[in-house]
């Protein structure tokens, strides 16, 4: 039961996605490309912001699965330096793992058609401590970057119950994050979590807001590190 609710929820989320922009985060500090260089948005053909994504070489981009798998790739570009310079994509892939009902697995890569040099971010290794802090960067209704403060769940600590989540829910490639000011709220999928200045997530799904008692739920980065550089350097 808990499952069904689950994945009608998340076909909302997906039916939504495309809309989000229109809404964008709120309640986030304001940011700078330069603060976090390595961040890319995908873009649709109108220049709508509809995931965001991180270049972990000068051309390789990791994202969620859910942004290949409810878009076209076909129809999607790369917005560098925060949409300054637009690039294609000449190649990407999905983890075959990914499952758009429990949402495991939601991870992607992609291969630029022309290589960039702004800056790149690490790939963490190991899940982060339970209680650590991190950031999440995204964009708010302007298409202005903002920063927003979670404190991390590890993944055992976030389907233990004691938030709004079982072990059912929160698999081994998920972890979570509740954002430190209950206001904040809205960021896009795709868009890291960095810890420690290591990508230890992307954002993934949830409850709404990812506050109030209710995290939201990202990649765990850690989990899908092999699965990332093994596929970029298959593409
Ligand atoms: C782009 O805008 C046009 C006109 O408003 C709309 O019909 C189309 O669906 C939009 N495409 C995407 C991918 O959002
Ligand atoms: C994309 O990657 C696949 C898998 O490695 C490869 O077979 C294919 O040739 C690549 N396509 C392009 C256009 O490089």
């Amino acid at each position: 039961m808990a499952k069904l609710y689950i994945s009608s929820f998340l076909l909302v989320i997906a039916a939504c996605v495309c809309n989000i922009n229109a809404v964008g985060a709120v309640g986030g500090v304001a940011t700078t490309i330069e603060a976090h260089p390595y961040i890319v948005s995908l873009q649709d053909t109108n220049g709508s912001l509809v995931c965001g994504g991180v270049l972990i070489d000068t051309r390789t981009v990791v994202t969620t699965a859910q942004c290949l798998s409810f878009y076209d790739v076909t129809q999607l570009v790369v917005g560098v330096s925060n949409g300054a310079r637009v690039v294609s994509i000449a190649n990407s892939t999905f983890n075959l793992g990914f499952d758009f009902i429990t949402m495991q697995n939601d991870v992607a890569v992609l291969i630029l058609a022309e290589a960039v040099s702004v800056g790149t971010i690490a790939l963490a290794t190991e899940e982060p401590t339970n209680g650590v802090s991190g950031v999440v960067t995204t964009w708010d209704s302007s298409n202005n970057l903002v920063d927003i403060a979670v404190s991390i769940i590890g993944t055992q600590e976030c389907g233990s119950g004691q938030y709004s989540y079982s072990e059912d829910d929160i698999l081994a490639t998920m972890l979570c994050g509740l954002a430190t000011n209950t206001n904040d709220c809205g960021a896009l999928p795709g868009s890291p979590l960095v810890s420690n200045n290591e990508l230890v997530g992307l954002v993934s799904w949830g409850y709404g807001c990812g506050n109030n008692g209710r995290p939201a739920v990202f990649t765990d980065i850690a989990s899908e590190e092999s699965w990332i550089i093994q596929t970029a350097s298959s593409l």
